[in-house]
């Protein structure tokens, strides 16, 4: 390593003093044997209270794609730089583990399949993709709609009386509905009913969070967990949750072993196409626990997550009504009245332009965690194991050094001809499902989802804010949260007739065209 030899010579012949070149090459070796990573130290004070990504976004400005965080005896590694993310999710992900987040998540999600590393990861990885495949996504299109339009209605009766709507837990509601039946054929019905386990999934994932952003983890202690209110009503969901996917799996069993269908690559019961019948029939070798945190898993992944993406969304388009007027026309041209279908995906080219703009600004969530399983080197500096990671996909989606104007909602920056951008396309520059070996299993799910949901919604509604409105600020959880909810006006909108075009129409528009 250093400078090589032939450089130095080169150099001196240049005329320039030894002096000067012993100092520039002791320099440079010393720079490049063991460069450090920058430090911020004690730069952490501001944390509570605010989205802990954001001071992140200050110190990425200040130290640069890598810098390490210490606060007391902890200390993280914050990557802000494609090459490195780029690095520790493809090209070497082997060397790393899911860390801290596998700790937090295991009294929920187990050794599912966002916690689990190693062999119950890979395992579990190759018998859950399948399930997800073109002719489930397809049929999930209706669901979708159906859900939509079950919202549509309740947003309908919101508008007749003239009362505003709080967007954030409507979103959270309708996707927890499709996503009960998609994974598990169960109607958790959540947009008209408040049943137990409704109550008891958002108690479950309101611990999640808080766990996740906690400065001491107190339910460690033994006791603590029988004695705190909190943690026993925790338990209490649990348990209720637990008990319901039991039965499922049970339900589930029992018309898989009556069916008569073969079990092929596209399989799929048209009663109940859920990922569990799938997983069933296909004969998946799996104890009834590690198929419990699989559900769990994918029924909190799929939820959270892309209710984020519609409240970011409609908070983006409240403050952007020449988008909304092109999403309109885009809905109106390409859907008319009718459902959505899986044809109609590749043809919403705005639409799905807005919801990657959204993922953009609003990544869920906007960080990724990791931890080093061995020494590694990470760009120019070599870390050791056992090294908390975290990969800020927000300062990733909001850096200067990539994009123009990085902090306007432009769904223009991606050209409609264009391809669908990606973490490959986009170099690992933007990353809304992740990128290598551990990607989202749900991205094209997630895609879909959110543009019929967009697409049905501003058909129908003009959305606003709504006066007097609490100010939207971000809190963290998992995924991105408002502190106090969107509220908004939904009035109908009123649509010209659709007019049909006539051929004597179109001409005479053209001669009119021509006389001007
Ligand atoms: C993983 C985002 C919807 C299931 C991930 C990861 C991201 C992500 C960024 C990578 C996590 C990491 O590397 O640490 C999203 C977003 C969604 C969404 C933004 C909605 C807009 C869904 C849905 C499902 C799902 C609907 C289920 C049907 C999963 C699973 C993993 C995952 C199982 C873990 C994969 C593995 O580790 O092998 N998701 N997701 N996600 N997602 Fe999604």
């Amino acid at each position: 390593s250093g400078f090589p030899s032939f450089l130095k010579n080169g150099l001196s012949k240049l005329g320039i003093s030894s002096e000067i070149l012993e100092f520039l090459f002791k320099w440079a070796d010393g720079h490049e044997v063991n460069p450090k990573i920058p430090e911020a130290k004690g730069a952490f004070s501001a944390i509570r209270g605010e989205a802990f990504f954001i001071p992140l976004y200050e110190l990425f400005l200040t130290y640069g794609g890598i810098f390490r965080l210490t606060f007391g005896p902890k200390s993280f590694l914050i990557v802000s730089d494609p090459s490195i993310a780029k690095h520790i999710l493809r090209d070497n992900s082997k060397a790393y583990s899911k860390g801290i987040l596998a700790e937090i998540l295991e009294f929920v999600m187990g050794t599912g399949l966002i916690p689990a590393d190693g062999e119950i990861w890979r395992v579990r990885r190759r018998a859950i993709v399948p399930a997800l495949h073109q002719k489930y996504v397809a049929a999930m299109i209706n669901l979708f709609g159906q859900a939509t339009d079950r919202l549509c209605k309740k947003l309908d009766d919101a508008a007749s009386d003239g009362e505003d709507v709080e967007m954030e837990s409507l979103f959270s509601r309708l996707t927890l509905d499709i996503i009960g039946k998609a994974v598990f054929n169960y109607e958790f019905d959540s947009l008209t009913n408040d049943t137990g386990i409704v109550e008891a999934v958002y108690t479950v994932l309101r611990e999640a969070e808080d766990r996740s952003v906690a400065p001491i983890p107190l339910w460690e202690i033994p006791i603590w967990k029988d004695i705190s209110p909190r943690q026993k009503k925790v338990t209490a969901a649990l348990k209720l949750i637990n008990d319901i996917l039991d039965d499922l799996i049970a339900i589930c069993k029992r018309m898989v072993d009556e069916e008569e269908l073969q079990f092929h690559e596209e399989y799929m019961n048209e009663h109940d196409p859920s990922i569990l019948h799938f997983l069933l029939a296909s004969g998946d070798d799996v104890s009834s626990k590690q198929l419990r945190d699989d559900l769990m898993t994918m029924l909190i992944a799929g939820h959270e997550t892309s209710a984020a993406v519609l409240t970011w969304t409609f908070y983006l388009l409240s403050k952007e009504p020449s988008v909304v007027s092109k999403l309109q026309n885009e809905v109106d041209s390409v859907l008319g009245d009718r459902f959505p279908t899986i044809e109609d995906m590749k043809k919403l080219k705005y639409t799905t332009r807005v919801i990657n703009e959204s993922l953009r600004l609003y990544p869920q969530p906007p960080v990724l965690i990791r931890r080093s399983l061995e020494n590694d080197k990470l760009g120019k500096y070599p870390i050791k194991r056992g090294e908390d990671i975290f990969i800020s996909v927000w300062n990733l989606h909001r850096s200067p050094n990539h994009w123009d104007d990085a902090d306007k909602f432009n769904p223009e920056r991606w050209p409609l001809d264009g391809p669908n951008p990606n973490e490959t396309n986009q170099n690992f520059s933007y990353l809304p499902f992740g990128g290598g070996p551990r990607k989202c299993v749900g991205d094209m799910f997630a895609s879909f989802e959110t543009v019929v949901a967009v697409a049905m919604l501003v058909r129908q509604f003009n959305f606003q804010m709504a006066l007097g409105a609490p100010k939207v600020v971000m809190t963290t959880g998992a995924t991105i949260h408002t502190t106090e909810g969107l509220k908004m006006t939904v009035t109908r909108r009123t649509k010209p007739p659709i007019m049909p075009i006539l051929k004597e129409d179109a001409s005479a528009s053209i001669s009119k065209g021509d006389t001007q």
